[in-house]
């Protein structure tokens, strides 16, 4: 970590020192900044595997978090008969709306706060997820003011907003595509590494956070081009 800022402060003092920039300058910039892993997890709100899944992640973000691309997509069934949500969650409304206020918060804030915003979620109990005054409480715990937050215009009032319902059916839409069916599935790099549905299968790298850390770190070396 010191050493990679210590490398970018020394690209960035070197710009500084002969503007204007150059096509060498420009890859310099390129070179210093890291690809990172992108990360799906396949999941419903209210799905204990699901949270349990992202207890896991929450201590394979603590190791390599930096070096990590992380984001959730959504699993339920498009049902046009569906009038609020056009979608229809396996555990109900309450789910609908819990993926609805996981995915406006993730859209208007970082990493260090959505995700902070959605283990306080899960801490908070399967049936509390999806209430209005579970987000109102997570977001204060996540370090944002819940009433005046371009996340809760997003989830409206009861997690119906407009614009989350049109969040969460592209994320069930993405989820389709990507052919994620059980919750939780977990996806790195666009590979299907493990699910956990009632029991974990399919995790041929293994299933502890010591597994996925190592899995992350493997695959950003590969992407990085560090061998
Ligand atoms: C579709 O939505 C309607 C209205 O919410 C519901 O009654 C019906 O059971 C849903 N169909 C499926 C297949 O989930």
């Amino acid at each position: 970590m010191l050493t990679a800022l210590t490398f970018f402060s020394m690209c960035m003092a070197a710009l500084a020192a002969v503007p204007p920039l150059t096509v060498q300058d420009n890859s310099q910039i390129i070179f210093a900044e890291d690809i990172k892993v992108p990360v799906v997890l396949g999941v419903m709100s209210r799905c204990p595997d699901a949270m349990l899944c992202e207890a896991v992640w929450d201590r394979v973000l603590q190791r390599v978090g930096d070096k990590v691309d992380i984001s959730l997509s959504f699993i339920a069934e498009p049902n046009a008969s569906d009038t609020a949500y056009g979608v229809t969650c396996k555990h109900g409304l309450e789910e609908c709306a819990g993926n609805v206020y996981e995915l406006c918060v993730a859209k208007y804030h970082p990493i260090s706060e959505w995700w902070p915003f959605l283990r306080c979620q899960n801490f908070q109990g399967r049936d509390q997820i999806g209430l209005p005054e579970t987000a109102v409480s997570c977001a204060g715990t996540a370090g944002f003011e819940w009433e005046i937050d371009q996340a809760s215009l997003c989830a409206g009032e009861d997690g119906q907003g407009e614009e989350g319902v049109k969040l969460l059916q592209e994320s069930v839409q993405n989820s389709i595509e990507l052919g994620i069916e059980k919750s939780c599935t977990i996806m790195i790099n666009g590979k299907q590494v493990c699910i956990r549905d009632g029991t974990w299968y399919e995790c041929e790298g293994g299933h502890t956070p010591a597994d996925f850390i190592r899995q992350i770190n493997e695959e950003h070396n590969r992407l990085n081009g560090i061998d």
